[in-house]
């Protein structure tokens, strides 16, 4: 991993940026968390919550580990980081149009191989309603169709930027992993980046709804246990969440900054804002 306060952000054309819409996408906070960003070189890098992998493709590490709950989400990054000439030919088979994507959101993900797995991954996300990933109790993914001009899912570009994050991808692990065996593997002289599920904002927040059994409060004092855990043996940690009085309390003792993100602070699109959020850094 490059020092950042060697290296400029590489912003060209040419760099890869995430592939997929995620929620809490870091995309347009790199400019904002580039300056809080540790001084490397590390051993390895770590992102448990990957998401869209917004930070992973801006930094391109040479060792790395990535990981999620969501297979389908790392399934997808399997199927890009070994075989991104079948997932392009699988894409190209795909077709924007109503009847056709309730179509393939009905295919069973299993059924399919891995990079007509990662194809329909990339099509639901770049044509279903706002990019959201949900699932209803049963696992199946049910976001409806969505309207744009042109979702570009297989445009020159896109397949470019695709080619682009295969590369960054060569040096990676990837796997299903819950955050806290993940990070079991981590040694002093490594950089974990935590990008959990918020901390909601009001009631009517659903970011904790990205996986069956949501992420509640529980589930943020097991990741500030973990982070604790982590900073004792001398693991260099950053944390991002939402700025609340919850989330203050469970990091008093490390440093705390707040960058402005402009987010959907609820389920409809139409409610946007700027929202605060904090990172918490152990160095
Ligand atoms: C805020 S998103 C990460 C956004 C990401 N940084 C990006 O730039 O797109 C949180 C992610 O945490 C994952 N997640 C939820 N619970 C988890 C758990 N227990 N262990 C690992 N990942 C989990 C979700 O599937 C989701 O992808």
């Amino acid at each position: 991993m490059k020092r950042p306060s060697e290296a400029q952000r590489d912003a060209s054309p040419q760099a890869p940026r995430p592939f997929l819409k995620w929620a809490g996408g870091k995309g347009q906070l790199l400019e904002q968390l580039w300056p809080l960003l540790p001084a490397g070189p590390f051993a390895q890098y770590f992102e448990p919550f990957v998401g869209s992998a917004a930070l992973f493709f801006a930094l391109r590490p040479k060792s790395a580990t990535l990981s999620d709950v969501n297979r389908e989400l790392i399934d997808c990054y399997r199927a890009v980081k070994g075989h991104v000439d079948d997932v392009i030919a699988a894409l190209e088979q795909h077709r924007y149009d109503e009847v056709r994507y309730y179509e393939v959101r009905e295919q069973q993900p299993a059924a399919l191989a891995l990079a007509a797995r990662a194809a329909r991954t990339i099509y639901l996300n770049k044509t279903g309603y706002n990019g959201l990933y949900r699932v209803n109790r049963a696992g199946r993914f049910n976001v409806p169709f969505g309207r744009y001009t042109n979702p570009g899912f297989r445009s020159p570009e896109s397949l470019e930027n695709l080619r682009a994050c295969a590369r960054a991808l060569r040096g990676a692990r990837v796997c299903v992993r819950d955050f806290g065996e993940v990070v079991r593997h981590a040694k002093k002289g490594d950089f974990v980046y935590f990008d959990p599920p918020y901390v909601p904002l009001s009631d009517t927040s659903d970011f904790t709804l990205y996986v069956p059994g949501g992420f509640g409060p529980e589930e943020q004092a097991r990741l500030a246990t973990v982070v604790d855990a982590l900073t004792g043996a001398g693991v260099v940690v950053m944390l991002s969440n939402s700025d609340t009085p919850m989330v203050r309390e469970l990091y008093a003792r490390y440093r705390i900054d707040t960058v402005t993100a402009a987010r959907s602070i609820n389920s409809r699109a139409s409610r946007r804002g700027k929202v605060r959020e904090v990172v918490v850094r152990n160095y």
